[in-house]
């Protein structure tokens, strides 16, 4: 177990994003379907939102359905759209004081879903805890394809010329542009990829790869991916003797 006097209080991380994966494979290992690893995947969101709040994490970015997902068989779809519903709930988010955002193609999304997230931010906007935020209908390529046809908008709108284009405007223009970049991004269950997740975002993020599967992510493993980043040396580019 870790004991909390490891974690260096004034090097946490301002922002952790999170590919919460393994949730099908905890619960076939159990004979169960699928969408039961998806309960018990939310009930770890809980804990982790709570733990990484608690920690003084100020942006918390979930990822909880790809744009790919909804490839998946119609059944486990509805079921994870469902859970969404029952599980954001706005009494549990205003009482840990939690801002809650969206990232992803909110289009796509069923029309309940939808008035139950613009429901939550709304009502959360003011609190001045930690942001939760879930990407939902998400993927880095739609949003990066997005952000380039907004761009070439304005271009043919004669707003802005082709030379106005710098790596702040487009960050300005992506879904994430009211949060900074994510500072560790925590992978569970054992792949090792992105899977089309803040691909513009991670340019300089440390990543963190557990074999647990999601349902079982304690706090106690939350913490020791803290731990194991506040021992990396982050150097955007530069040699070790400039960071010193
Ligand atoms: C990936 O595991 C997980 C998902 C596609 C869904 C994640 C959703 C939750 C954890 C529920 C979230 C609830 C809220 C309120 C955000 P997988 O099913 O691909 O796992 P596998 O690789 O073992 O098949």
């Amino acid at each position: 177990m870790v004991n909390l006097e490891q974690i260096d209080k004034n090097r946490i991380p301002r922002h952790v994003a999170i590919i919460m994966d393994g949730n099908g494979r905890w619960a076939q290992q159990r004979g169960q379907e699928r969408s039961f690893g998806h309960q018990a995947g939310a009930e770890t969101v809980n804990t982790i939102s709570e733990t990484a709040a608690r920690l003084g994490v100020e942006f918390l970015t979930l990822y909880a359905f790809s744009t790919e997902n909804w490839n998946r068989p119609e059944k486990e779809v509805q079921a994870l759209m469902q859970l969404f519903i029952e599980s954001l709930k706005e009494e549990v988010l205003m009482k840990n004081n939690l801002r809650f955002r969206i990232i992803g193609d909110r289009e796509r999304l069923p029309l309940d879903v939808r008035e139950c997230i613009d429901r939550c931010e709304a009502d959360t906007d003011k609190n001045t805890g930690m942001t939760l935020v879930l990407a939902l209908s998400y993927s880095s390529r739609w949003e990066l394809t997005h952000t380039m046809k907004v761009l070439a908008q304005q271009v043919q709108d004669g707003t802005i010329r082709p030379c106005d284009i710098s790596e702040e405007s487009v960050a300005q223009q992506l879904n994430t542009a009211f949060m900074p970049n994510p500072d560790l991004l925590i992978r569970t269950g054992g792949e090792l990829r992105l899977s089309n997740y803040l691909l513009w975002q991670c340019a300089y993020t440390e990543l963190y790869f557990c074999d647990t599967y999601w349902p079982d992510f304690s706090a106690n493993d939350f913490y020791q991916a803290i731990i194991d980043y506040q021992h990396r040396e982050r150097r955007y580019g530069k040699t070790r003797e400039q960071i010193q």
